[in-house]
């Protein structure tokens, strides 16, 4: 469906760190908080944990804030929700993820990254649904992100940015992770362009290379959170075993259904982090 509206990102002069400070400050004047502290963009299945981690004090449509599209997909929400921790840790909520298949360009893409830093926060943790490699994951488990793969061939860095990325997904943040679950697996990260699943070969040659997770976000993402100086934590949600792995087709409604399945209990453990960080 073609946009009503044009995205200021798309402007051949767009400074993206100026539109996405633009973007905090409408958050700021809309959610009335001034500044929050962590940010959590939140994909297929982990929808739940905006409603456990605390108090959500303002929720407000993506589409009010500058540089930020509509979502492409059902079962994404577009909102944004400032949250309250016991703690007294302000979270900021992201409903609204633009995926790089949409065609959008990257830019896009890390534009919610780019808005939570500028709304103050220094920790980004990013979830998504993804397909699983190792092949003991069943649909359900929740694995940690320890490193990835960019296969897009994109980077959100524009001209000689050079960017160090070792421990991108941070050692602390996983320690954490690890010491409220010590059950929980890890796994390499490779991002796909998508939106088609992977071929069997495809996901051989993504084991080849050590992967063991693949889906179709995240990666672009952290890489700009950790320009911006944010320290990151990823986590998928295996919704099926990758293509080839499990004997049957992949579907949409099976990544969906997998997502409500484990909604929960994955709401909570993320619930649990938080708090730790
Ligand atoms: N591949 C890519 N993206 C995905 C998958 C997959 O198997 N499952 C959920 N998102």
């Amino acid at each position: 469906m073609p946009e009503t509206h044009t995205n200021p990102l798309d402007a051949a002069t767009a400074d993206p760190f100026e539109i996405a400070q633009r973007a905090a400050d409408d958050i700021a004047r809309l959610t009335g908080v001034e500044k929050h502290d962590i940010a959590l963009t939140l994909g297929s299945g982990w929808g739940r944990a905006a409603d456990l981690i605390g108090e959500t004090t303002a929720t407000i449509s993506a589409t009010d804030v500058t540089g930020f599209s509509k979502p492409a997909l059902d079962g994404h929400v577009g909102t944004l929700r400032s949250i309250l921790l016991e703690n007294g840790t302000r979270a900021l909520v992201i409903g609204a993820r633009t995926h790089y298949y949409e065609g959008h360009g990257v830019r896009r893409v890390v534009h919610s990254v780019r808005t939570a830093a500028a709304a103050g926060a220094t920790t980004m943790i990013l979830t998504n649904g993804a397909g699983g490699i190792k092949d003991h994951w069943m649909p359900g488990t929740p694995v940690l992100i320890s490193d990835h793969i960019n296969l897009t061939s994109d980077s959100p860095l524009e001209g000689a940015t050079f960017v160090d990325l070792t421990d991108l997904y941070s050692q602390r943040l996983r320690d954490i992770a690890h010491r409220i679950d010590p059950s929980l697996d890890e796994g390499v990260y490779c991002q796909f362009r998508g939106p088609h699943y992977e071929t069997p070969a495809e996901v051989q040659m993504a084991k080849t290379l050590g992967g063991h997770i693949v889906g179709m976000s995240t990666a672009l993402e952290a890489i700009a959170a950790r320009q911006a100086g944010m320290e990151v934590l990823g986590m998928s949600l295996i919704t099926n075993l990758a293509a080839g792995i499990q004997a049957t087709p992949l579907s949409h409604e099976e990544v969906i259904e997998a997502g409500r399945a484990a909604e929960a209990e994955i709401g909570n453990l993320l619930a649990r982090i938080v708090t730790e960080l």
